[in-house]
Formats: C-alpha cells, sequence, structure tokens
C-alpha cells in the first residue's frame, strides 16, 4: 500500500469542490482529548463550508473548546470571551460557541456571564456543531446542547459520532476510550466527560487504516485509563494488549504510542507488547500523582508506591532505556511536608525521564474540593522543589543519550530555529539536528541521528542518514 508523504502546507488545503462561505477559529486548552476534538470540531465546520481563519479578529465562526482540569484553564477562557465581546459589538454576526469540558459543567454560568455567547456544546455533542452554527446564523438564540450519555448494560451504544474523513497528519490522535470511571477526588474529568465506554475495534482499525492509507505514520491512541480499553464491547472483550497487536498489523504505520494508562492496570501482557511488538514505541507516560501511600489513598489512586515502583521495575527490565513520564499533583489537601518530600525521594529514586507537575487545583463539585485546603505559598514552593529536582533529571537523562544514534521521526524544520530539523526518537525525547539539504523532500521519514548534547526539553544530534 503507497503512503503519500504531505508537506504541513497540504494539510488544511480546502476541497476543490465545495462553496466557501467563510472562516473559522478555534481555540484549545487542555489535554490532547481535546486537541483531537478540535480536529473534528474543523472537519464539521469544513463540511459546512469553512475554512480556517488566520486569527480571531476576521473569523465568522469561533469556537472556544474549553478545559476545567485546574482553574487557570477556565480563567483564561472567561478572558477570552471577555475579549471578544467589543468584537461581536463591532461584527454581531460572527457566531460564537463554547465546547469542550468547561461548557459541559458550566452551561448556565456562562450564558449568564457571557451573553454574547450563541451556544454551548458539551464533550459528547460535537456533530452538533454543524447545526448549531446554521441556527445561529439564523435566529441568533442562545441553544445548548449537553446531554452526557450513560453506558446502557453490558453493551456500548454511546460513543460519539466522528468524522473518520480525516485530513493528512504525521502524527494523529486517534481516541480509542472515552469518559472516566475512576473517579479520583481531585478530578472532575469523570463528570466533563461521563463513565469510561470503549470505541468499537473494528471502527478503530478502520479508522487508522484510513489515515496510515493518507500519510499518518504515527498514531496516539487516547483514553482517560487507555489501558482499561475494551471492557463492555459488543464483540466482547478486547484487552489493549492485543488492540496494540492488531493496529501493529497495519503496513505504514510505523510508531503507535498511547496517554494515559492507569498503574492498576499495567499488567504483564502490555509489558510484554512493549518489548515485543515493533511499532509500539519504548516510551510509557505513566501518572504516579503522589510518591505517598497515604496521599494516593486520599486521591482515590488504587495503587501504592511499592506497586508502581514495581510496574517501573518490570518496564526496565523488559525494554532497557524505554523512556518514562509522569503525571505529579503536589499539594493536595492534607499533604505535609513529609508526605510532600517522599514525593519528591520517589522522584529522585525513579528517575522518570520527563514529568508534568501541577500545584493541586480545587475543582467544585469533587470531594477534595471540599477539604481543608493548604496555602498557596505552600503549594507553590513544593512545586518549584520538584520541578528543580525533575529538570536535574531529565537534563542528565538527556546528557546521557550523548553517542547513542537515535530513530527520529523527522517532522520538518523547527519553528525556533529554520536553520535545524525536529522530531522525536522511540522513546520519546524531542531531538533537534543541524536540517539536512534534502529535508523537505524527506519530511515525515525515519532518520538515524546521533545524540550530541542533552538539555531539559531534549537532545541535540547530528544527521547521520535516512532509514527509508
Ligand atoms: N486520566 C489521566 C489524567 C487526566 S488529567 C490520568 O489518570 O492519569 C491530567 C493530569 O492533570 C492528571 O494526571 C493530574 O496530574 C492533573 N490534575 C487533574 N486534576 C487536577 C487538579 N484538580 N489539580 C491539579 N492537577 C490536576
Ligand atoms: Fe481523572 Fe483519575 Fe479519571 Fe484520570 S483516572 S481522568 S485523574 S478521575
Ligand atoms: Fe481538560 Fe477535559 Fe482534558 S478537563 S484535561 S480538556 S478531559
Amino acid at each position: 500500500m503507497a503512503t503519500s508523504l504531505l508537506r504541513p502546507q497540504d494539510l488544511l488545503r480546502p476541497s476543490a469542490d465545495s462553496t466557501v462561505r467563510g472562516t473559522y477559529f478555534i481555540q484549545t486548552w487542555g489535554c490532547q482529548m481535546n486537541e483531537e476534538d478540535s480536529e473534528q470540531m474543523g472537519l464539521y465546520l469544513e463540511q459546512l463550508g469553512f475554512r480556517p481563519s488566520s486569527g480571531l479578529e476576521e473569523a465568522h465562526v469561533v469556537l472556544l473548546n474549553t478545559c476545567s482540569v485546574r482553574k487557570k484553564p477556565e480563567d483564561k477562557a472567561f478572558s477570552l470571551l471577555g475579549e471578544l465581546v467589543p468584537l461581536k459589538r463591532r461584527r454581531p454576526e460572527m457566531v460564537i460557541g463554547v465546547c469542550g469540558c468547561m461548557a459541559q459543567i458550566r452551561a448556565d454560568e456562562i450564558k449568564q456571564r457571557a451573553p454574547h455567547v450563541d451556544f454551548v456544546v458539551g464533550t459528547a455533542q460535537i456533530s452538533e456543531i454543524p447545526g448549531l452554527v446554521e441556527e445561529a446564523f439564523q435566529k441568533r438564540k442562545f441553544a445548548k446542547r449537553l446531554a452526557l450519555p450513560e453506558r446502557k448494560g453490558a453493551v456500548v451504544t454511546d460513543i460519539p459520532q466522528r468524522k473518520v474523513d480525516r485530513q493528512t497528519k504525521l502524527k494523529a490522535f486517534v481516541p480509542i476510550q472515552y469518559g472516566c470511571d475512576k473517579f479520583c477526588t481531585y478530578c472532575i474529568v469523570p463528570a466533563t466527560r461521563g463513565r469510561e465506554r470503549s470505541r468499537a475495534t473494528q471502527d478503530i482499525l478502520a479508522e487508522v487504516q484510513m489515515l496510515v492509507e493518507r500519510g499518518t505514520r504515527e498514531v496516539t491512541l487516547l483514553g482517560q485509563t487507555v489501558n482499561s480499553y475494551g471492557k463492555n464491547l459488543a464483540e466482547g472483550r478486547v484487552p489493549f494488549s492485543q488492540l496494540l497487536w492488531r493496529l501493529s498489523e497495519i503496513e505504514g504505520l510505523r510508531r503507535i504510542r498511547y496517554t494515559s494508562p492507569y498503574p492498576r492496570d499495567f499488567k504483564s501482557d502490555l509489558i510484554e507488547t512493549i518489548r515485543d511488538c515493533p511499532a509500539v514505541m519504548e516510551h510509557v507516560h505513566l501518572p504516579l500523582q503522589s510518591g505517598n501511600n497515604e496521599m494516593l489513598q486520599a486521591m482515590k489512586r488504587v495503587y501504592t508506591q511499592e506497586s508502581f515502583r514495581e510496574i517501573v521495575h518490570q518496564l526496565r527490565a523488559a525494554v532497557p532505556g524505554i523512556g518514562l513520564t509522569t503525571d505529579i499533583i503536589v499539594g493536595f489537601p492534607g499533604e505535609s511536608e513529609e508526605q510532600f518530600e517522599e514525593t519528591l525521594a520517589f522522584v529522585e529514586e525513579i528517575e522518570f525521564d520527563g514529568a508534568y507537575m501541577f500545584i493541586y487545583s480545587p475543582r467544585p463539585g469533587t470531594p477534595a474540593a471540599d477539604l481543608p485546603q493548604l496555602p498557596y505559598p505552600v503549594k507553590q514552593a513544593r512545586l518549584s522543589r520538584l520541578a528543580a529536582a525533575q529538570d536535574e533529571i531529565s537534563c542528565r537523562h538527556n546528557s546521557e543519550q550523548a553517542g547513542k544514534i537515535l530513530e527520529v521521526l523527522v517532522e520538518g524544520r523547527s519553528p525556533k530555529d529554520r536553520t535545524m530539523a525536529k522530531g522525536y526518537s522511540r522513546d520519546f525525547r524531542m531531538v533537534h539536528f543541524l536540517a539536512p539539504d534534502d529535508l523537505e523532500d524527506r519530511t515525515g521519514r525515519l532518520a538515524a541521528v546521533r545524540a550530541e548534547r542533552g538539555f531539559r526539553w531534549g537532545v541535540q544530534g547530528q544527521f547521520l542518514d535516512w532509514l527509508e
């Protein structure tokens, strides 16, 4: 099967046969799930005859795809809604829609604080957007679509509709599981995304097949607890590791990633698949949240420091050099100095290659938000200490790559320095190297790069040769 490699400038080329009605602008906050949802929103708007606009000011349709995981992204969304007031006054025909996680749980507040919004649409209703846009153009009456379907018995009937006729991307996100049933006590996601439900294996395989035929070489499978994929499917249980093997049979698909697995469900079949399945990347993003068992219990994370350590040991024994990254929350209610220091010590013991570290942000409606909170400066100081420790480890690990030959999927020029090319290694380190002369013709292919220097952000190296 032929794979066509498109250049980035080809990616959003409008189809020649449809009439262009106007332009759209989508502002996205939050996780990869939201980024993927924004791509879906774009596809729906394209189908309606809209094309991407170069900026917010001139767009006919503006969508805010929001995130509620912490207070900050919510504040940013309300702040942008404020900036839209004078624009909407100048151009009343502009359609403004608020989508995503904050839309799902704060529709009434959005309507009240931002009366210039035309519609609010929840996380499971993206396919309603074309209808809502048409409606807004015609009658200018506030509309909302917030249904969040529940799982019915053992059979999945409530997967959101998707446009699988996607445009070409070198690296594509593919949702395989929606919602979350874990209910960690700090987390708003189960409220914004609903119950855990898996997409039919056949649908995932067909979508990835189509993507690969259009030039995709790497997919990232998305789910809140992605390794519990495959429960409650009409076709019977399909373990996540089996899905990885089936995807790896798609000819032309070079790399498979996934995010985020949940530690308790990280079993030996998955470790063996990472070791044995050539397309599965040697990288695991395994969220720790805390290294202290009391905190883990208070967070309702059903694993322990000891069981987490055991998974890491098994992974490193099976796949030497595997890249390991994590998420950590500091300042959860009741976290003592000693408990924080246990997390810090654990981070220094495990030596992750990278970590996303967050200050606990109380989310109204979640159990932890009702507990007595730590003062902000205490949380901030803990974050600084943890981040300094992790930065030193990330930098050291990247420096230790020096001399190694890395397989890099070349994505094109670095946006910061156009003389440099950029890509990722198989253990998910960002790699920069002086762009070879034929970069533009070969973008999207694998290259061998010799690592020379490590930084906090990744590795700088020297291009050796194209591998294909
Ligand atoms: N489903 C994924 C995480 C999704 S949210 C998982 O379980 O790993 C992404 C990250 O945001 C989480 O891993 C956590 O570290 C962080 N996070 C979630 N809720 C938070 C809150 N209330 N305050 C601060 N960080 C939070
Ligand atoms: Fe949130 Fe926990 Fe579910 Fe992750 S597993 S989405 S942190 S409730
Ligand atoms: Fe944010 Fe929703 Fe993702 S709350 S992190 S956009 S699932």
